[in-house]
This record gives structure tokens, sequence and C-alpha cells, in this order.
């Protein structure tokens, strides 16, 4: 089974197994990492769940919509690679992924 890895706010990381069609907020949250609020539980309305995606990783992933990328806007702290993790959805094939979740707004 794959895994990704996960830094969190205080610098430290995390091995987290991937478990195919999950987002990767879920996949998160379900490692019990519970610094991410998610608030709005993956229906795109919140972006507390903004995660920075490794530049390897980023193009693996579909293209953001206007709407993740507005709610983005909203955020002090995007970056080039910022994507909302619930809005990614995991398989195999992003074994080896890092993401380093972002500082709260
Ligand atoms: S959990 Fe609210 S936008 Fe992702």
């Amino acid at each position: 089974m794959g895994e990704i890895l996960v830094t969190t706010r205080d610098g430290g990381t995390r091995s987290v197994a991937i478990r195919p069609g999950l987002s990767l907020m879920e996949t998160i949250r379900d490692a019990g990492i519970d610094e991410m609020m998610a608030l709005c539980g993956g229906c795109l309305s919140c972006a507390t769940c903004h995660v920075f995606v490794d530049a390897a990783g980023y193009d693996s992933f579909p293209p953001m919509t206007d709407d993740e990328n507005d709610l983005l806007d909203s955020s002090d702290h995007r970056r080039e690679t910022s994507r909302l993790s619930c809005q990614l959805v995991l398989d195999e094939g992003c074994d080896g992924l890092s993401v380093t979740i972002a500082p709260e707004d």
C-alpha cells in the first residue's frame, strides 16, 4: 500500500497510508492529524483544508476549479502549489506524495 508524507504545522512529519478513493483531507483527518479544521467537510466552502503540495506531485492532480481558486484567494498564505485537500482524491499513484498543512488563516 502506498503512503504519503504529511508535514504538520510544527514541522513534524507523518507517513500516512493511502486509501484509494478518499480525499487528501479525509486521509489526513482519519490518520488522527487534527490541526486542519476542514470545517465544511469537503463541500468546498471553507478553505480550512489548505495544503501545499510538493512541486513534483502538484501536476499529478486535475487542475483546480474556479471555485477552489476563489477560495484559495481568501488565504493570506497562498502559494504556487496551494490546493484545498478536500478536492484531491488519492490513488495508489500518489505513493510518495509530500504535502504540508498550510498555516491557519
Ligand atoms: S474542507 Fe472546506 S473547502 Fe475543503
